[in-house]
């Protein structure tokens, strides 16, 4: 994903905003995340993307999800649809 690409479609909440509140609060669980404009408390497709971030800021590794905005969005579609999940953030292909 870009910087400006949304991460928590529901609120508009860009990977760029994430990384700046991980880095400007270091929350110390994922779950307070969702103090970023209300990141992962709509729909809930965004949370364990905002886990896999937190997890990756707390680690020291690249704040990044490898899977290309347009993916990304028809997988939390076909999640409202039928409320499985078809991609992780461990396992996002390359974007
Ligand atoms: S996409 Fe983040 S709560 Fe719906």
């Amino acid at each position: 994903m870009n910087p400006d690409d949304e991460v928590c479609l529901c609120f508009h909440v860009t990977l760029r905003k994430i990384r700046t509140f991980l880095d400007r609060e270091e929350p110390p669980v994922a779950s307070l995340v969702s103090e970023c404009l209300g990141a992962g408390t709509g729909c809930q497709w965004c949370v364990p993307f905002l886990k896999h971030l937190h997890r990756c800021h707390a680690e020291g590794k690249p704040v990044d999800l490898k899977i290309s905005p347009e993916a990304y969005a028809k997988s939390r579609k076909s999640f409202h649809t039928t409320g499985e999940r078809d991609v992780e953030p461990e396992d996002s292909p390359e974007s």
